[in-house]
């Protein structure tokens, strides 16, 4: 993943230590694929001779040819072009999984000024919706009990195609496939985000009240610069009708810290909004120029160690909430899905609850996928521990 940081290295370093596979078997084919391929291109092949090939993640489903080729002596691939629409159906695991992820649509139309994905993934596509219910059907039959559908803005699902159901009608049909218990999707774009689609959470049996929706920043002068769509009152309010609608909806979100021309006064309504919303989960990051995008060109001004403050206080602040809102939850009894035995403690079983809590619990045993409900007794920083109701 390029979206953060600096993954070139990694790929560099790992490639290193697959050379030595060479040396023992010279039938040993080498290639990288994902954003880092989308973003070096053939460079990458220049820089690194054992490198056989080089694929971006809009021709991952030519793997097969691209391996067919090398076998017959080809050498050097490199493909990362986009073809329209999104690749043909990939091929499912055959093991069963409890929880399966489903992509329905790639690429993404915003430019938000400091995001790279819309160079590496290119513009938006979607897949048609008879493919992605087959799909959740076929992985229903063969066990599986939740799905995470994904998309790097789920909430313009089939956009750009004429005549397809919109994101709210494809859950609703979801909804309705036999055997499946939970759906859930990520991730989510305040600016798309419909008043069907809050809807939605009302009416759906088996929608988890889960949402992630990232506000990036709390400052309004800061959201403009990041070319958001939205201000942070109109954040604000999209938090509220989704509580109005689930009052127990669990939210989550991603902010930034650091960005260029952030001031003390921006952070300081980055940390109210935190304070004020009560994420049930926050992933902070520390900004960082990506190669290409509109916000590289700026002058990167915030300091590592002011960054590096901001960070720390917006994740103390939320380790405080997040154990706050787990402590709110000890007496209730929670739907959990069981996923197999506590790590910790293996007399223990381990399940999530519809808002992706983690529960350990005793007194009993519990199938894994079913579901069981828990009374809940301690509500701990990173998990919630009680037991089985039956
Ligand atoms: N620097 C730091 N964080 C970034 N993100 C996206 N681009 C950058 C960047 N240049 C974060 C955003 C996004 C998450 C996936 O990664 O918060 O929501
Ligand atoms: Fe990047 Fe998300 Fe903005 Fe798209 S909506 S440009 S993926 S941050």
């Amino acid at each position: 993943c390029t979206v953060r940081e600096k993954p070139e290295q990694k790929a560099y370093s790992i490639v290193g230590r697959y050379q030595q596979l060479k040396e023992h078997n010279p039938d040993a084919i080498i290639g990288i694929t994902g954003c880092v391929a989308q973003q070096r291109g053939e460079e990458l092949l220049a820089r690194m001779p054992t490198l056989d090939f080089v694929l971006g993640p809009g021709m991952i489903h030519h793997l097969p040819e691209v391996l067919r080729d090398m076998e017959g002596g080809r050498k050097g691939i490199c493909a990362v072009g986009f073809e329209n629409g999104c690749p043909a159906h990939l091929p499912v695991p055959h093991t069963p999984r409890l929880r399966a992820y489903v992509t329905i649509m790639q690429g993404c139309d915003n430019f938000c000024s400091y995001c790279i994905v819309p160079s590496v993934r290119g513009r938006e596509r979607s897949r048609p919706s008879s493919e992605i219910l087959a799909e959740i059907d076929a992985l229903v039959r063969r066990g599986t009990k939740e799905v995470i559908l994904l998309g790097q803005n789920v909430n313009s699902y089939a956009k750009h195609n004429p005549g397809e159901l919109t994101f709210p009608r494809l859950l609703a049909k979801i909804d309705e496939i036999p055997g499946l218990e939970r759906v859930r999707f990520t991730t989510s774009h305040p600016k798309d985000l419909t008043k069907e689609l809050i809807e939605a959470f009302g009416t759906l049996e088996h929608l988890c009240e889960h949402f992630h929706l990232p506000f990036q920043a709390g400052s309004n002068a800061v959201l403009e610069r990041m070319n958001r769509g939205y201000t942070r009152e109109q954040y604000l309010t999209q938090i509220r009708r989704l509580r109005e609608v689930a009052p127990q909806i669990s939210i989550t979100a991603d902010v930034m810290v650091g960005f260029p021309g952030e001031v003390d006064d921006d952070f300081r309504q980055t940390l109210e909004l935190v304070q004020e919303v009560e994420f049930d989960g926050l992933f902070s990051f520390k900004y960082s120029p990506r190669q290409g995008t509109r916000s590289a060109q700026w002058q990167d001004d915030c300091a590592p160690e002011v960054k590096q403050q901001r960070l720390a206080a917006l994740q103390e602040l939320q380790r405080e909430t997040t154990l706050k809102k787990n402590k709110r939850l000890e007496g209730t009894v929670q739907e959990v899905l069981v996923e197999g035995s506590s790590r910790n403690s293996p007399r223990m079983m381990m399940g999530r609850t519809g808002c992706n809590r983690i529960v350990n619990f005793s007194g009993g045993t519990a199938r894994v996928g079913e579901l069981v409900m828990v009374k809940i007794d301690d509500g701990l920083q990173n998990s919630l521990r009680g037991e089985l109701r039956r």
